[in-house]
């Protein structure tokens, strides 16, 4: 009983919060929900009605056999009965209709992406995501990592790249999944109808750490997202104490700014998740860490431990370096 109990918590506990494919806080996502019910209402009549008629006949074969003399057990009927017309009838509407729902789900899902008002490349790495937003304007291109910010009621075009094996894009809450393919662009249409923080998630086991490739996904309204933007096209903050300023200068000329880009410094890698703005997104490494003083200390000091595998190396920093690299980090706003 009290396993009975675990499992039907776990499965309740999918059905709330930041992961959730049955949030519908997207268009896509809405759609799916409506289809999923009709498609549970119809079968589960159809179970019914099945399940129903097959206890009749099997209650009235079995007065026959009290009945009935034993030769007529072996005569079968090919007559077209009323019954085999009905259910003939039944099971095409149900399936006819099945299908049209599909195909107009799929309709309305396309006509989400007809015309994006924002256009946005999210490039697949192990273990982590490079996100990029693109306006016509070039100046305005903004790049970080691990997150997405949507403005609410905007339809947005997302561009789906892979650095190296496959991997797939998925935000429960807002739609379905879609593969990125390495040497391929593929696409996903997001149109978020609630403000939320939402968890999105690598739905394609590409590694060791599959599990932690996630992305931070913040709904928001149109004047916090501009503010949002506004705050991400600014070059990094400058160090402001001494402690700071050691973090900077060891961030910029020593290992980290070979992977790391910075805008604004010397700092200008571009294998690994950008850091201009670092603190100010939720986690660490992909969702694997909320982000807090202690678990940065930790992540730099060890990213090894923290995420087996992945390809930031364990430097073996002093301690007043990792003190001054976390100032430095925790101050890039
Ligand atoms: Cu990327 Cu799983």
């Amino acid at each position: 009983m009290r396993r009975v109990g675990v499992i039907l918590a776990l499965c309740l506990g999918g059905c709330a919060g930041v992961q959730n494919a049955l949030g519908g806080q997207g268009a896509e996502d809405s759609n799916f929900i409506r289809l999923f019910t009709l498609f549970m209402v119809v079968c589960t009549a159809m179970y019914l009605i099945v399940t129903v008629a097959l206890i009749a006949a099997l209650w009235r074969r079995r007065k026959a056999v009290l009945t009935i003399d034993d030769r007529r057990h072996h005569q079968t009927s090919n007559a077209v009965t009323p019954a085999l017309i009905g259910w003939t009838i039944l099971i095409a509407v149900g399936l006819v209709g099945l299908t049209v729902a599909s195909f107009f789900t799929d309709r309305s899902n396309a006509a989400n992406g007809s015309n994006p008002q924002l256009t946005l490349t999210v490039t697949a790495n192990q273990w982590w995501w490079d996100v990029e937003y693109h306006f016509a304007d070039v100046s305005r291109t903004v790049r970080t990592a691990n997150e997405i910010h949507l403005p609410v009621g905007v339809p947005a075009q997302v561009r789906l790249k892979s650095n190296d094996v496959i991997h797939s894009f998925w935000i429960p809450n807002l739609a379905g999944k879609q593969d990125l393919i390495p040497g391929r662009q593929t696409d996903a249409q997001l149109l978020p109808r609630k403000t939320g923080l939402y968890r999105g998630q690598c739905a394609e086991f590409c590694g060791t750490q599959h599990a932690n490739m996630a992305l931070d996904v913040t709904v928001e309204s149109k004047a916090d997202f501009d503010r949002w933007y506004a705050a991400q096209l600014q070059p990094a903050r400058a160090p402001a104490n001494p402690l700071q300023l050691a973090g900077y200068r060891y961030v910029t000329t020593r290992e980290c700014g070979a992977c790391h880009n910075i805008t604004g410094t010397p700092a200008s890698g571009q294998v690994a998740p950008d850091l201009t703005h670092f603190a100010s997104r939720r986690s660490i490494a992909a969702g694997t860490l909320p982000k807090s003083t202690g678990n940065l200390y930790g992540w730099v000091a060890d990213p090894q431990s923290q995420k087996p595998g992945n390809h930031m190396p364990t430097v073996g920093l002093e301690s007043s370096e990792l003190h001054s690299i976390v100032a430095y980090l925790e101050a890039l706003k």
